[in-house]
């Protein structure tokens, strides 16, 4: 049932790639059939559109939109967003789709374990005509960190488990999870590096998680530990993990974001013989479950429910 606040009349606008477009217009075809749906810049009814599905929103939303109640991110990160120009009254909601949780769970564990078993140095021997084996590494014998215990972090630790890989976690506010040490905030940083053989990055990008991986947290790591950057290129100085590669301070990386995406062909991250580099593809928003997600954030509004997945816009996440 709606709530008596709101009318049923209203209009929702998605603004990203127009391919996947047509998946969500199916769905909201479905659950929500009463709605008009439209895809940017398809023009409809400005003043009805109240809800906007957008990675990066046209410019301009508050003239455009005046009733505009909701944005949703077509991504689970919301940092593309110009928070600055998105009117106070806006809510903002970032994804929770669970095929991206899935895809994000089955890239993180591979690259922690290509990383364990040391493939960015197998793939170098190759290249180089090389049969070099190493000795084979227990994850018993390995402590996997992993900074940002949200959606993505908690899911990636939970399929760690199996592995039998020392497991720990840093995040903002303390938390207990089973299974895991955690740590919180900047003062327990220090603690949380000291023995992680293998960090794992999936925070947000926000004003005090940009450039963390650089050189003063290289060195609070043990010496040879390995680096999974799946959160965003600018949490990572760039020029100091290639001196900490050079020094032997880091063994080895997998980057699945970079500061400029794409990167320069020249980068020297690209090139570099330990660094595995994939195109920001650790995983993806799937569109039907996406939509059938926001879907359902729809309703629950409109029955007056507080929005789950809403960020906090003074945290930036
Ligand atoms: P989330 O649920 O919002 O979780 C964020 C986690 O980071 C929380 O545990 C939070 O701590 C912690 N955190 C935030 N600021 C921190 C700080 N200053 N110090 C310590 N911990 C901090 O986010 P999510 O859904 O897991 O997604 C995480 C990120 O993954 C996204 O923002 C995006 O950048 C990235 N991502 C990348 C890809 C890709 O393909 N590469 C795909 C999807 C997402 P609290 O729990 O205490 O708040
Ligand atoms: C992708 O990077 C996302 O934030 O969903």
């Amino acid at each position: 049932m709606m709530s008596s606040r709101m009318s049923e009349n209203f209009e929702v606008t998605y603004c990203a790639d127009p391919a996947r477009g047509a998946t969500w217009k199916q769905i909201f075809r479905d659950e929500l059939p009463q709605t008009t749906f439209r895809i940017w810049p398809e023009a409809g009814t400005p003043e009805s559109v109240e809800y906007l599905i957008a990675w990066t929103p046209p410019p301009g939303i508050a003239a455009s939109f005046p009733n505009l109640k909701v944005l949703f991110s077509t991504g689970a990160g919301i940092d593309q967003l110009d928070l600055g120009n998105i009117p106070d009254g806006v809510q903002v909601v970032r994804m929770i789709d669970p095929n991206l949780t899935s895809g994000m769970v089955e890239f993180a564990t591979m690259g922690v374990l290509a990383l364990h078993r040391d493939i960015p140095h197998y793939l170098a021997d190759q290249r180089a005509r090389l049969w070099a084996p190493r000795p084979v590494r227990r994850a018993a014998d390995h402590i996997v960190g992993i900074m940002g215990l949200g959606v993505l972090g908690r899911a990636v630790a939970d399929a760690l488990k199996p592995f039998n890989f020392t497991l720990k976690g840093w995040s903002a506010s303390p938390k207990s999870i089973d299974g895991m040490r955690t740590f919180a905030g900047i003062e327990e940083l220090p603690a949380f590096l000291s023995d992680c053989d293998i960090l794992v990055c999936l925070l947000p990008l926000t004003s005090e998680t940009e450039s963390l991986l650089c050189d003063t947290t290289f060195k609070l790591l043990p010496r040879g530990a390995r680096l999974l950057n799946l959160g965003r290129g600018r949490h990572l100085v760039e020029e100091d993990l290639l001196l900490a590669l050079e020094s032997g301070q880091i063994d080895c990386a997998m980057l699945d974001v970079l500061r400029a995406e794409p990167p320069e062909a020249g980068h020297p991250l690209l090139g570099h013989p330990r660094v595995i580099v994939t195109p920001h593809i650790a995983s993806t928003t799937h569109p039907v479950t996406a939509a059938q997600r926001v879907c359902a954030l729809i309703k629950q509004h409109r029955r007056g429910l507080p929005l789950e997945d809403a960020i906090d816009r003074r945290r930036g996440y």
